[in-house]
């Protein structure tokens, strides 16, 4: 039996993880799901938005399934924070950046695929899977402002570049540091190869930025290069991110598996995500080689929390994920011919849609077609 650690959070987390439920129960999964606390009412209440509990509980888990979360800027956060807690020092941090720090979890998937009869397809031929790299890259979080003067001489003495801000007062500057590591960078390339094997995909297209970026995006260059003779069959792509904006908008159908950096990832994955229908649709996997989180990728949607509104398609196929990650791979097939049969009727649709049906509504007519 699984042990599913199951993390609603906040706002429509809730609803559509409602809605998830119903249908990995329809599928009769066998699987204990053990609820747990993240999200904003905890760091109100405790300081921290992901407590030691959860982490002991997800500790104690196969993998994880996450709804959305709510999170504020400073000023509001310190304000919400319970009056016996202010000025004891607690800070803010993002629990699903924590996540994917604490359990290594470098590899962050996006599929984006055009399921015929979604009227907010692009185009109806897209299949793209983004392959994010999750821990590094410009979210590293080694950044500067002030920056300290040992930084600036640092980087005088070795940068060429960083004399000409010389003159610059230290509270005039900020940087943040783009890393990129040769371990980081060979596991996320890897990965994006032997699944495109695994899918028989024929091309795997490398976005970064190697004539600017010379180092970083370099370094990603030649390790996907190395990387890539062991798939002779599979021919690796070299594209500029700037460039692959256009591409995408031009040709997407051309393209398969993309991998990339932490945070041209973020924006080529909600590119791609809009291809094929928004937010409504967008699942992803935060994976590790012990551990994952699998969550639709929108947040908590405040305005329609509770109303049994939104979209529970993007949480219902990242319940397809994980099943693929479990092994399930009968049952992750089954679902994804249901979900993919609900939108090809097109008779149940949720107001993103452009129909009036629930998230529940929606969620039972997939669970229907199992
Ligand atoms: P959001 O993703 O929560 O919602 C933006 C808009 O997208 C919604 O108002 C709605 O019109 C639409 N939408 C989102 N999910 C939908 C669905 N399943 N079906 C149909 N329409 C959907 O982003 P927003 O409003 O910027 O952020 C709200 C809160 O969520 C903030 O506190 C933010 O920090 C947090 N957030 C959390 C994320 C997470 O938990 N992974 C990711 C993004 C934002
Ligand atoms: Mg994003």
């Amino acid at each position: 039996m699984y042990r599913i650690a199951w993390l609603p959070g906040d706002g429509i987390g809730i609803d559509v993880m409602n809605a998830a439920r119903a249908v990995l129960d329809a599928l009769k999964l066998d699987a204990q799901y053990m609820p747990a606390d993240i999200g904003w009412e905890f760091w109100c209440n405790e300081g921290d938005a992901l407590p030691q509990r959860t982490i002991d509980l997800l500790r104690a888990s196969h993998c994880a399934f996450f709804g959305a979360i709510t999170s504020k800027p400073k000023e509001e956060a310190d304000a919400e924070l319970a009056p016996h807690l202010r000025d004891k020092g607690f800070v803010y941090r993002s629990p699903i950046v924590r996540l994917r720090q604490l359990f290594d979890l470098y590899m962050n998937l996006r599929p984006c695929k055009a399921y015929a009869g979604n009227p907010l397809n692009y185009r109806d031929d897209i299949n793209l899977v983004i392959f994010r790299e999750n821990t590094e890259g410009l979210y590293a979080g080694v950044e500067f402002h002030p920056v300290p003067e040992n930084v600036r001489r640092a980087l005088e003495e070795s940068s060429g570049a960083m004399r000409a801000f010389k003159a610059i007062a230290s509270d005039d500057i900020a940087i943040t540091a783009r890393i990129i590591t040769r371990r980081g960078a060979e596991r996320i390339v890897r990965r994006a190869f032997e699944y495109a094997q695994k899918n028989n995909y024929p091309t795997v297209t490398l976005v970064e930025k190697p004539n600017v970026l010379r180092e970083t995006s370099g370094l990603m260059t030649r390790v996907a290069r190395q990387v890539a003779r062991a798939f002779p069959r599979i021919e690796l792509w070299e594209a500029n991110i700037d460039a692959m904006m256009m591409w995408l908008l031009k040709n997407p159908q051309q393209y398969g598996i993309l991998v990339t950096s932490n945070l041209f990832g973020d924006v080529v994955s909600d590119l791609c995500a809009q291809l094929v229908g928004g937010l409504g649709f967008a699942a992803s996997g935060n994976i590790g080689d012990q551990f994952a989180v699998f969550e639709p990728t929108h947040g908590s949607a405040p305005k329609y929390a509770g109303q049994n509104k939104v979209n529970p398609l993007a949480t219902i196929l990242a319940a397809k994920l994980m099943l693929d990650w479990l092994g399930e791979t009968e049952k992750a097939t089954r679902l994804e011919n249901a979900i993919a049969t609900v939108i090809a009727e097109g008779r149940v649709r949720t107001y993103d849609l452009g129909g009036t049906s629930t998230t529940m509504e929606m969620a039972e007519a997939v669970a229907r077609k199992l």
